[in-house]
């Protein structure tokens, strides 16, 4: 089901801690923290590849498994991100350092970083 991208940008409240949204010519389109990476152009954008993020050996497996983040992958990733990578690779020892779920409007939110992904 498609989501709402105005009601997932009220819900990115809760991703603000962490994650910004910055495009590549410096414009905040979300101030946020640091603590995971710049969440700009997401969508379409192989997983794990923010240029300058240190990323968990479990992120960088998930790239070498060649995964492309989708809408739905997204919104899968966000629910719990351990069983995602974890059944993406297969690897069932694999913990991203993101520790937070969403457990509702996922895909809203998924919708709303695909509104600033320009791909
Ligand atoms: C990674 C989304 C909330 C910390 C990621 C990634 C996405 C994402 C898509 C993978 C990025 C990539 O492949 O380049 C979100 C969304 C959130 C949210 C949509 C809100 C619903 C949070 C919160 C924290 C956090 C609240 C901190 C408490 C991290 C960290 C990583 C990460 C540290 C890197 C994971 C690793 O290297 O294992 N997040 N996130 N996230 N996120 Fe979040």
């Amino acid at each position: 089901q498609d989501g709402d991208a105005a009601n997932g940008e009220k819900e990115f409240r809760k991703c603000k801690a962490c994650h910004m949204i910055q495009s590549p010519d410096g414009e905040d389109i979300v101030k946020g923290g640091k603590v995971g990476p710049n969440l700009y152009g997401i969508v379409g954008q192989p997983a794990g590849s923010q240029e300058g993020f240190k990323y968990s050996d479990a992120l960088i497996e998930l790239k070498d498994s060649g995964e492309v983040w989708t809408v739905e992958d997204l919104a899968a990733y966000i629910t719990d991100p351990n069983t995602f990578v974890q059944e993406k690779t297969g690897d069932d020892s694999a913990r991203t350092k993101m520790t937070f779920k969403l457990n509702k409007n996922q895909a809203d939110v998924a919708a709303f970083l695909a509104s600033h992904s320009p791909e």
